[in-house]
């Protein structure tokens, strides 16, 4: 290829830079090339982090919005406003135990918002290459004795929800290729691990398992076979491709070097010292699981890339930093169950699935131990703190009640419908928060096994009625909180209390853009406010007093 064939971008859009492997790509790029301008879009989903792009914080040449692809106003206004000429598209849902579960979030933000993008490409006219991150999955399963890996050209035949929507939006990409002239490049990778990998995945979840002793669990026997890639040979695969890669082609990213996940449980308990008898336990299989993904490597190969890192460097390097970082991703209890479901909170089904008593084998631990329920704590990220009952053969007892005040707020409202439709029962409570009587009332009629407190005043139109009007303010929001929640102490009941961020505001040690958020025990340093001083004097006083409580922000 000679040298009017490289391609130099000005601006580039890297979408979904907080997680994973954009990440890599986006600190390596902003690192090597100064002189572009590397705009991060994500939309800070459960897998993802700020501080992935932590080495990237200070340099000139890198900006972080937090939104979502799918916004087509977003999405022009960026490109038109940052010059954006270079479009590298890595946002997906990804995890494909999420896609048997609630498959429609992938059609949603991979279908869709992949096409919110090429339509705003269309529209803006001014992107000269739109680099499109696929995935091995789409080829489907590889025969186990195929010796021929699936080549570029091959049918694209997925098998599970994620990778057909993975598929369907290489159709788009395609078909805005074809129709519009948009100049596209599509790759389709192997597996990939390193740092900055959310919990959930095979690799960090083993290093993550073995390091607090716990047993790795293996979906099915273990032999499905997978090819696994160093983060940063992918990151230089991408590099590759965006000065090198030829428009309207499509480019695998792979390795020949294919092992069982059987073996990769091995490696990492070797490296811990562990006895893979006694540490690896076989659980259930997926609904679908791809044998095997095997790519023939060779075009991207033939411009340039090759893989550089051996799998015991890759894997010692990973757990390496794993071990010096293991509160990156804080409490992720609910990501290192065998199968977990993060995205199943924000749907129903799974619990639905429960209360019916269809429940798979699979949800419950390999000990037969309940699985917890999932809950998102104030970073978005999930943390397993609810109790579900179970009795000794898995199924639950319908053993929940929940009491919710704030019949006719929007959060209090949703909460009963949540509640409807995954047949938990509830009752909204009759008395004003700050009517103590009426709520030890509430509480001997319902018989409640959690209380949950939307009730407050936010003020109508906006906050600023409540400058007006204090006393009711500080009668609902203070007065009514702190008696609800000495009622549910007295009653040994947990509160759940919906708060609110609006008491912090960015400091010194918390400045915007540094990926450093203020935390559930800070002390609120926003009351600018009448609002957020009520909602910053509650925050205070539950903390002093030991109030039962959680809050979700
Ligand atoms: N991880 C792998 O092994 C692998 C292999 C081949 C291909 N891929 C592909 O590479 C890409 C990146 O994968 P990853 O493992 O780094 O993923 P990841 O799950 O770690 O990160 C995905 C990121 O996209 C963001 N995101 C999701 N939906 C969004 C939306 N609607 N708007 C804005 N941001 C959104 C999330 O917040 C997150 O930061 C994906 O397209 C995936 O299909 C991954």
């Amino acid at each position: 290829m000679g040298e009017a064939a490289i391609y130099t971008p000005k601006n580039i859009l890297i979408t979904g830079a907080a997680g994973f492997i954009a990440s890599h790509v986006a600190n390596r790029l902003i690192r090597n090339y100064p002189h572009y301008k590397i705009v991060v879009l994500d939309k800070l989903d459960y897998c993802s982090s700020l501080k992935n792009l932590m080495p990237s914080k200070s340099s000139q040449n890198f900006k972080f919005v937090k939104g979502d692809i799918g916004s087509a106003d977003l999405v022009n206004y960026l490109l038109i406003t940052e010059g954006i000429d270079t479009i590298m598209h890595f946002a997906a849902q990804t995890h494909v135990d999420n896609s048997f579960g609630n498959s429609f979030e992938f059609t949603k933000n991979n279908i869709y918002g992949t096409h919110v993008l090429l339509e705003a490409c269309k529209v803006t006219g001014t992107v000269r290459r739109f680099i499109h991150v696929s995935t091995d999955e789409v080829y489907g399963e590889t025969e186990a004795d195929a010796i021929v890996g699936n080549h570029e050209a091959s049918q694209l035949l997925p098998t599970n929800p994620y990778s057909a929507t993975k598929a369907g939006a290489e159709m788009l990409v395609m078909a805005y290729g074809r129709s519009y002239g948009l100049p596209v490049i599509t790759t389709r990778g192997n597996n990939v691990y390193g740092p900055n990998q959310f919990p959930e995945k095979l690799i960090p979840k083993f290093i993550l398992l073995a390091m607090q002793g716990k047993p790795l669990p293996i979906h099915g026997d273990g032999s499905n076979v997978r090819s696994y890639l160093y983060c940063e040979d992918v990151a230089e695969a991408f590099e590759v491709v965006l000065h090198k890669g030829d428009v309207g082609h499509v480019y695998n990213i792979g390795t020949k070097k294919e092992r069982t996940v059987l073996n990769v449980a091995r490696d990492i308990c070797n490296l811990f010292n562990l006895d893979c008898e006694k540490s690896i336990q076989f659980v259930d299989n997926r609904p679908f699981n791809d044998q095997r993904y095997f790519l023939d490597d060779a075009k991207l190969k033939q411009i340039g890339w090759q893989e550089r890192t051996t799998w015991e460097e890759g894997l010692r390097k990973t757990l390496q930093w794993y071990t010096s970082h293991p509160d990156w991703w804080g409490d992720v209890s609910g990501a290192l169950v065998p199968h977990p479901r993060m995205l199943s909170i924000s749907g129903v089904e799974k619990l639905a699935d429960l209360q019916k008593g269809t429940q798979t084998k699979s949800e419950v631990e390999p000990n037969n131990k309940p699985k917890e329920n999932l809950f998102l704590n104030g970073n978005g990220h999930v943390v397993g703190n609810g109790k579900l009952h179970h009795q000794g053969n898995g199924v639950p007892k319908q053993s929940l009640k929940f009491l919710i005040y704030g019949r006719t707020g929007w959060i209090g409202g949703l909460l009963g419908q949540i509640c409807q439709k995954q047949g938990i029962p509830y009752e909204y409570g009759s008395g004003r928060l700050e009517n103590r009587v009426q709520l030890e009332k509430d509480i001997a009629s319902t018989k409640p096994t959690h209380v949950f407190n939307a009730a407050g005043v936010t003020g109508r139109p906006n906050v600023d009625w409540c400058e007006s009007h204090k006393v009711e303010t500080i009668r609902a929001n203070v007065v009514g909180t702190l008696t609800l929640a000495d009622v549910c102490k007295k009653s040994n009941l947990l509160l759940i209390n919906f708060a609110t961020g609006c008491i912090f505001e960015y400091d010194k040690t918390h400045q915007l853009g540094s990926g450093i958020g203020f935390k559930e025990e800070d002390t609120p340093n926003f009351t600018g406010s009448y609002y957020s001083k009520t909602k910053a004097m509650v925050s205070i006083w539950m903390i002093l007093h030991s109030l039962p409580f959680a809050v979700c922000t």
